[in-house]
């Protein structure tokens, strides 16, 4: 079973701006049949690790209104979650190891997706639970705002290919401090 960090970024790295704006990148052109796009992505993944202000995010933009996963999601927080009917949003906190080992079972088999934000894939990354980093770049560079991936981590790029405005990577996790055991060799 794979885990995924797989998101969207600016050229220098950020996923969002200081004040948590996703314009710069929903303005932009993207084929949903092309490569590597998220709707054939979504259809492998069985379990959903998100952050509080991505969570916010979502509630925000429409997510209030109609929850748009199917799969459970587990969204880190300190914060009492407001959870839209009929989602399956459950409220966690500290640890990644038992939360992964719970959302492990819940996926049947499939992968698991940390959404983001950064810190918490690099939480996974530091628990040597992460596999697989994708990203879409977008064609533009903001300057500030929430980092990609603030680790240090030794990445292999396995696949990468153009959609429409989006320049996309797809990279295998090879070493981190958790993940230190998988270095080939
Ligand atoms: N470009 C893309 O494709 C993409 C993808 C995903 C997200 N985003 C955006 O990127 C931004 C990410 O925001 P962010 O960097 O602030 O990250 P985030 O992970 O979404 O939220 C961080 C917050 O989550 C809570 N949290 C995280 N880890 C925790 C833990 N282990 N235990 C308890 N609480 C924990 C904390 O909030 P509390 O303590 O207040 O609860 C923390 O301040 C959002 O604007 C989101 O919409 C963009």
């Amino acid at each position: 079973m794979t885990t995924y960090y797989y998101t969207a970024s600016s050229l220098d790295g950020f996923i969002a701006t200081p004040d948590h704006s996703l314009d710069w990148l929903l303005s932009r052109s993207i084929d949903d049949a092309g490569p590597m796009h998220y709707s054939a992505f979504e259809r492998t993944i069985g379990a959903i690790a998100m952050g509080a202000s991505t969570y916010a995010w979502l509630l925000a933009h429409g997510g209030r209104e109609k929850w748009p996963y199917e799969r459970p999601v587990w969204v880190f927080t300190h914060r009492a979650l407001e959870v839209p009917a009929g989602a399956d949003v459950r409220a966690v906190e500290g640890d990644v190891v038992p939360v992964h080992r719970e959302m492990t079972a819940a996926a049947e088999e499939l992968g698991i997706w940390v959404m983001g934000g950064g810190e918490l894939a690099g939480r996974f990354a530091d628990a040597g639970l992460l596999d697989e980093v994708w990203v879409q770049f977008a064609p533009v560079t903001l300057g500030a705002g929430s980092p990609l991936l603030p680790r240090a981590l030794e990445l292999e790029l396995v696949e990468s290919a153009r959609n429409v405005d989006f320049s996309c990577a797809r990279y295998r996790v090879l070493s981190g401090r958790g993940a230190a055991g998988r270095l080939p060799g």
